[in-house]
């Protein structure tokens, strides 16, 4: 067999889940020192979802992704389940959505923490590439199992929640214009969780690279899909906190109102933020035909991707 020519490919179809479980400001104040509006001023989070698996909030996404491209879920080639928190060591969680969904193709997990998602995605245009026909990209977490519930300075941030895409292989304009892909492995030490145990952050480092990565990283894809921050209709960030958002939108000078939040009712899902936020746009109608749309995440690694897509669809 030889390899086919190269081609191109377009998002088809999003899905999400998010647990039925909210948990609001009000309830965390009651087992740690602190209020509503200091969550509300420092995160622009309000109240966060909690519950499910990892597997079966993905499992949840996808389906609802596969019922809207209308597509046989056997023509799917290839699953890419971006997780930081799988449900299982061994084997990948993609499996388990694999075989939750009755599929018959190539399955695996990809961790690049809260970039996992944006990191699939280029991966699944990659594949295309290669002969794929279509992928199922899916970023998933439940975060709530490895978050430690007394600590103040990181219960408020985590949460659950998934969001999925069928990526398809197209004949007519491809949609990803410019990617990035990166990771600072000497900030490891910034956000980590051991085997058994809970995550451990330093907030204000975190805070300080997120907003200088997500420029540098928004700039790179930027450049290579030739255009300028002002050709930007829509900034599709990680939800980790609305000032990082806020200031890295500042640097590069696109106007926040440009972006697409769901902070203040999901908080930190982690490789489910984007996909949560990219589908929350397009049921608000905010992304139309050929419109220039920017994905750009960041998380502990300290990864950062971004994605220039022109719209295609959906
Ligand atoms: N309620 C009340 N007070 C609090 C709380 C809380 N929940 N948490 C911390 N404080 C206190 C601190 O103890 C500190 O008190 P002190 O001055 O007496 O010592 C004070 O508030 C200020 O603390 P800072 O840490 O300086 O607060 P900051 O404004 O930096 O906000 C935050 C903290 C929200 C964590 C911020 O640093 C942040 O969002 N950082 C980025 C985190 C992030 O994005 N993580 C996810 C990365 S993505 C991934 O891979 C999952």
């Amino acid at each position: 067999m030889s390899l086919p020519q190269p081609s191109g490919a377009r998002l088809l179809s999003l899905g999400t889940s998010l647990p039925d479980n909210v948990v609001t400001n009000d309830d965390l104040a009651e087992r740690v020192d602190t209020t509503h509006d200091w969550i509300v001023d420092r995160t622009g989070i309000h109240e966060r979802r909690i519950g499910g698996t990892t597997s079966g909030l993905a499992t949840d996404a996808s389906r609802q992704a596969i019922e809207r491209a209308g597509i046989d879920p056997s023509t799917i080639d290839l699953l890419i389940l971006a997780t930081t928190s799988p449900d299982r060591r061994v084997p990948a969680t993609a499996s388990t959505v694999q075989e939750n969904l009755g599929l018959s193709c190539g399955a695996m997990d990809l961790n690049a923490a809260c970039s996992g998602f944006v990191y699939g995605l280029i991966a699944a245009h990659g594949f295309i590439n290669l002969g794929h026909r279509r992928i199922l990209v899916v970023g998933a977490e439940t975060l709530s199992r490895i978050t430690n519930w007394d600590d103040r300075s990181t219960c408020i941030l985590f949460a659950d929640g998934a969001g999925a895409a069928v990526i398809e292989r197209t004949d007519g304009e491809a949609d990803l214009k410019g990617w990035h892909v990166a990771s600072n492995g000497a900030l490891e030490d910034t956000l980590f969780c051991e085997f058994d145990g809970k995550l451990i952050m330093s907030g204000g480092a975190i805070f300080k690279n997120a907003v200088l990565a997500m420029e540098r990283s928004a700039l790179h894809s930027l450049e290579m899909a030739d255009l300028t921050p002002d050709d930007i209709d829509i900034v599709v960030p990680h939800q980790a906190n609305v000032r990082i958002v806020e200031a890295s939108c500042k640097r590069l000078g696109i106007p926040f109102e440009k972006t697409s939040m769901t902070i203040h009712r999901t908080g930190n899902t982690s490789s489910a933020s984007v996909p949560l936020a990219l589908d929350h746009a397009v049921q608000e109608n905010r992304i139309s035909k050929d419109d220039n749309v920017l994905l750009v995440g960041f998380g502990a690694g300290m990864t950062s991707a971004s994605a220039v897509l022109k719209w295609n669809g959906v």
